[in-house]
């Protein structure tokens, strides 16, 4: 695809108004294939999600779903070739990305928008410490000098609760536990203030404990700074009581798009019914057993034809197995993928029951409001994954 400039590389399109009737992103139809010896590997097959500001969108579906896939096309980091974007569209206040040359994309990526990495140990470089790693955006993007970056680097390193800041910021990677990389990635990630935080799966590798604060230190940033966050996660219930709409992605294309509301208690789509049945829940265990979704994801080179959740779906039938359904969408524009999403009976008989989401969340709200306020500083490094 010819880049064509949109954009001069010395704006801050942050700082620009988003066009009236537009949204602060919007990602349209995206497709990302790769082209592989095994065949082409439909990775993102027709992503459709907006996002505003001081938004928290959750991107949730199983291993292999696309997740990262998506976010890292936006973020104009997939190699292409193996990758080709083969159709749709993403605009950040009104400009396409797609469209913008690589010298443009640097200037977006890590200023404008920002991604902390799903691997936080391959993300960060080994030879360099963590200091001039954190500086290194602030120099390119803000023009700081090295002596102004490293100490905005000690102040971000102790924003994000990393004791001792002005001797850590010295060491190098791997004398930094894992949650303390996660921290530094987020410190990283947050530096020149970005107007959308990606974070992919951010908190898989560590335990409940710094889980909690890492979700709550992003809460703040935002809070103060009025970002948009997109949460990556394979868990629907890590994104129960922080996102505002969520994403249920399946074999590359989503299925179910709405509220964290409508997800959790008016869900339309039998995939999410699964996700929703699997939340490892003890205080309603006992009546409502864990129902892990049977079977595996397929093989995004050969998705199946009709519904690619038909082979594990309970309720599929000839017709989901032959015909790809088309999307329901409700009056509020919560919409799902499934030819039986606008039979209001099927959903009544079939999705869980509202008594097992409610009490989900109820016991999630009794949960946060019993649990003092989790430390953002400072953490050790013994209580960490
Ligand atoms: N460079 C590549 N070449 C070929 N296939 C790729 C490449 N990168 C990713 N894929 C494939 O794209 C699909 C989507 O991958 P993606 O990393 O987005 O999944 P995910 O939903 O983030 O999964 P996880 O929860 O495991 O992180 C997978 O089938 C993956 O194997
Ligand atoms: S279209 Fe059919 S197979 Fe697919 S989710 Fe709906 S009921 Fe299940
Ligand atoms: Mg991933």
């Amino acid at each position: 695809m010819a880049k064509k400039k949109t954009i001069d590389p010395k704006d801050d399109l942050k700082n620009q108004p988003v066009p009236e009737g537009e949204h602060l992103l919007v990602v349209d139809n995206l497709k990302m294939y790769f082209h592989t010896q095994d065949g082409v590997v439909k990775a993102v097959d027709g992503v459709s999600y907006t996002l505003d500001r001081g938004e928290t969108l959750g991107v949730v579906g199983e291993s292999g779903s696309g997740k990262s896939v998506t976010q890292l096309t936006i973020m104009g980091l997939i190699d292409m070739p193996p990758g080709k974007i083969e159709g749709g569209d993403v605009r950040y206040r009104g400009h396409s990305l797609l469209e913008m040359s690589e010298a443009e994309m640097q200037q977006i990526r890590g200023n404008d928008i920002a991604m902390i990495f799903q691997d936080p140990m391959t993300s960060l470089n080994p030879v360099y410490t963590i200091g001039r790693q954190l500086g290194e955006g602030l120099r390119l993007h803000r023009g700081y000098t090295k002596e102004q970056a490293l100490k905005r680097s000690i102040e971000l390193l102790e924003m994000v609760g990393i004791p001792n800041a002005e001797q850590r910021v010295k060491d190098y990677p791997h004398e930094f536990s894992g949650g303390m990389r996660q921290r530094v990635m987020i410190a990283m990630a947050l530096a020149c203030d970005p107007d959308i935080l990606i974070a992919d799966e951010p908190t898989t590798a560590l335990d409940v404990t710094i889980q909690a604060q890492i979700i709550e230190l992003m809460q703040e940033m935002q809070k103060k700074n009025g970002n948009a966050i997109i949460m990556i996660t394979h868990d629907l219930g890590v994104v129960a009581d922080v996102a505002d709409r969520i994403l249920v992605m399946y074999a590359g294309a989503p299925v179910e798009f709405g509220t964290a509301e409508e997800i959790f208690y008016h869900p339309m789509h039998p995939y999410t019914w699964g996700l929703t049945r699997s939340i490892p829940d003890p205080v309603i265990d006992e009546k409502h057993p864990l129902t892990p979704i049977k079977g595996n994801p397929p093989s995004l080179v050969n998705v199946p034809k009709g519904c690619a959740f038909s082979p594990r779906c309970p309720y599929a039938t000839d017709k989901c197995r032959t015909e790809k359904p088309g999307t329901y969408t409700d009056a509020n524009g919560h919409y799902s993928r499934c030819h039986y999403s606008s039979d209001p009976e099927f959903v009544r008989k079939n999705a869980p029951e509202n008594s097992r989401t409610r009490a989900h969340a109820a016991a999630k709200a009794a949960a946060a409001a019993t649990q003092p306020a989790a430390p953002t500083t400072p953490v050790t490094e013994g209580g960490e994954a």
